[in-house]
């Protein structure tokens, strides 16, 4: 009879264990008891990037990398870009349920309630430089909003945390519109609630001097469509985040200026702007082979290929290739996607690439898309933070709801051993001095 254990023989000693396995995963803690003297903390497991590490129990979102699938509390990634819009998707992202029709109403009036942004908080924005990185700008003003609201740190009170969750999906876009405008010295654009969450974030953006602003209807829901398909990802890097510094008590501004940082990584989110640049070096299709043999050299990556968890196809890139085609009959060809597709048709074919089990991933036809809608490239970390809000609030409630312990990794120490201080004048002092480095201030 089969049974859900795991045997272990410690060939140290000799001694057999048997531990539980529980959703095909062991307990880390459950290791600690393999031990060879009753002295010290017992054998532990290794994983600088949990790359094979479960960091938590979660109810929000599947994934098979294998299979290249994706689900939102169970509904498939392809249902919800089709048929539901981002309002919806993070109701049920950050609920559990669809919503019904008047609970969908109660939710989009209490996100529009709180779309505006305190005046000091534009003040904020304006002592940045005019050309500073408007996902930094993201970073630390929403890091700031935890100053405007000193009850976000009623952690545990359930209507603080919902009023919190409403501000931050609210607020993300207002300040990103600001973040864009402030780099073109253009004026603020208040929040129109007659508009779309994604009609009046395209309004707050682009609208210049008419009375009314309206977005055209095909661009509107192609980013809808890219905030539902960025909104959550279980424990990817910028979400691990949140729920470690979330485990600290922090309050939830903090948790998502923390998340939005991780995020804006080029390994992580910056891609999307990293790919696009990348597809502007190389210039036009002519050029790929060369980029491509660079790439396998070593010298360089492929900006928007390769997953930690998807080996298959990522199928949000199969979803935004296609949205790429509808937006460009609106706004014409951007020819970056002859690069992109060439590179993608090279890189399927090629054994470096096959071997690796390296795909397009979200952010390698995103990019294309942000590009022809008008949308500077420093901008694109910063639209990916507006949809994955959902999930990182999402994440952190459900991580409070678990009643996580706060996160405290342990470590191989491979330092010195025991020495003993030596004063300054007896140290050697042969070795290679630093030079100064030259830069501002
Ligand atoms: N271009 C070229 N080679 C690559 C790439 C790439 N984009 N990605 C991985 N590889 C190679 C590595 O060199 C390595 O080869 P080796 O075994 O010969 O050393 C092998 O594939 C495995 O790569 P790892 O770095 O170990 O894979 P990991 O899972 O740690 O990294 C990551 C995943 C960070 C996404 C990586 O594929 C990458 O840097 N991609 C480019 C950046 C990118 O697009 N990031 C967005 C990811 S999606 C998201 O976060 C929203």
């Amino acid at each position: 009879m089969p049974k859900d254990t795991l045997t272990v023989v410690d060939n140290r000693t000799g001694r057999q264990y048997e531990i539980p396995i529980e959703h095909d995963t062991i307990a880390a803690a459950d290791l600690a008891q393999i031990r060879t003297s009753e002295e010290g903390p017992g054998l532990r497991s290794f994983d600088v990037s949990l790359a094979n590490t479960a960091s938590c129990k979660s109810r929000i979102t599947y994934l098979d990398g294998e299979k290249g699938v994706l689900r939102y509390r169970g509904y498939p990634i392809e249902e919800l870009a089709e048929r539901s819009s981002f309002l919806e998707a993070a109701y049920l992202i950050v609920k559990g349920e669809l919503p019904s029709t008047s609970h969908f109403q109660m939710w989009r009036h209490n996100i529009k309630m709180h779309t505006i942004v305190h005046e000091n908080v534009k003040r904020f924005i304006e002592g940045f430089r005019y050309d500073a990185h408007p996902m930094g700008i993201l970073i630390g003003t929403v890091g700031a909003l935890s100053t405007f609201y000193p009850d976000a740190k009623e952690i545990d009170s359930d209507v603080s945390r919902r009023v919190q969750v409403r501000r931050l999906i609210a607020k993300l876009p207002t300040i990103a519109a600001c973040t864009y405008r402030h780099s073109l010295g253009l004026p603020y654009v208040a929040p129109n609630n007659e508009l779309s969450y994604t009609g009046n974030f395209l309004s707050m953006l682009f609208k210049m001097t008419e009375l009314k602003y309206r977005p055209d209807p095909i661009l509107e829901r192609a980013l809808d469509v890219l905030f539902i398909l960025h909104a959550d990802h279980e424990q990817n890097c910028s979400t691990t985040t949140a729920r470690v510094v979330g485990s600290a008590h922090a309050d939830p501004y903090s948790v998502v200026a923390a998340a939005a940082a991780a995020l804006s990584g080029p390994r992580h989110g910056g891609a999307s702007e990293s790919a696009v640049r990348m597809l502007h070096e190389i210039g036009s299709a002519a050029n790929v082979p060369a980029f491509i043999e660079s790439v396998k050299r070593g010298d360089r990556r492929l900006m928007g290929f390769g997953h930690r968890v998807y080996k298959n196809y990522d199928p949000r890139a199969r979803i935004i290739k296609k949205i790429a085609y509808e937006v460009f009959e609106v706004t014409g060809r951007n020819p970056v996607i002859d690069v992109a597709l060439e590179l993608e048709k090279i890189a399927l074919e090629d054994p470096y690439f096959v071997d690796r089990r390296l795909y397009p991933n979200v952010d390698f036809y995103s990019g294309t898309i942000y590009e022809a809608m008008g949308f500077p490239l420093a901008m694109f970390p910063v639209l990916f933070a507006i949809g994955r809000t959902a999930g990182w609030v999402a994440q952190w409630a459900e991580m409070l709801d678990f009643d996580e312990r706060i996160a405290r990794p342990r470590q191989m120490y491979l330092g010195h051993d025991l020495r003993s201080y030596v004063p300054l004048d007896q140290r050697d002092d042969s070795s290679e001095l630093e030079t100064e480095i030259s830069g501002p201030y």
